[in-house]
């Protein structure tokens, strides 16, 4: 088996395609939900699948590090990010080296790095007048948004489009694409192990 855990910040849709496209997958396994924000709606839905769940706060996750001990505990082998707003620390990736993916709701390399995630990405494309955007998932490194990419999916935009219909576009395909690249991921990690 391969043991998921997904770390969330807000409403948790991408989680939620996930969970539903692991279930009762023969050897994937989403087996943690990590957030840091209290009220965040991805929690609820950890609940509502039965699923064990993490509230992280700042001081444990960049100096106390304690969420190795939960990790570990719950022998997890990926951590999937589905609009997780933290940077994350060094020491997370050197434990889980080539095993934190991301979602980024833009083609990358172009509308990444700090300060660039949810709507600020789809204005900023709006802004630019792209004639395309879609959703780019990606390694994780030590820097936002610039480790090797695994897959892009592309949508065309027209000159109606508002920042909310490219967002709208963008997250639809991101439903699509993550849960396939999840489980494509989560099989080369598998393929390795053998
Ligand atoms: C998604 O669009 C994801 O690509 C984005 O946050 C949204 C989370 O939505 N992530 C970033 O902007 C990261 N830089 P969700 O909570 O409904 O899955």
């Amino acid at each position: 088996m391969l043991n998921i855990a997904i770390f969330a910040s807000g409403g948790g849709s991408n989680a939620e395609a996930i969970i539903r496209h692991l279930k009762d997958h023969a050897e994937l396994s989403v087996r943690l939900i990590v957030s840091n924000r209290k009220n965040a709606g991805v929690l609820d839905r950890a609940d509502r699948h039965n699923i064990e769940k993490l509230l992280i706060d700042r001081k444990g996750f960049y100096e106390e590090k304690n969420i190795i001990t939960r990790l570990t505990t719950a022998k997890i082998d990926l951590i999937v990010l589905a609009g997780f707003l933290w940077l994350i620390p060094e020491y997370l990736i050197e434990h889980f080296p080539n095993r934190i993916i991301n979602i980024h709701p833009a083609l990358l390399p172009k509308y990444g790095g700090k300060g660039m995630y949810g709507h600020h990405v789809h204005q900023a494309v709006f802004d630019n007048k792209e004639k395309e955007s879609g959703p780019t998932v990606h390694y994780v490194n030590e820097h936002y948004d610039e480790g090797n990419i695994i897959l892009q999916a592309r949508c065309p935009l027209t000159a109606a489009d508002q920042p909310a219909d490219i967002a709208r576009k963008v997250l639809r395909l991101e439903h699509q694409v993550y849960p396939v690249a999840v489980e494509m991921v989560g099989r080369f990690i598998m393929e390795e192990r053998n």
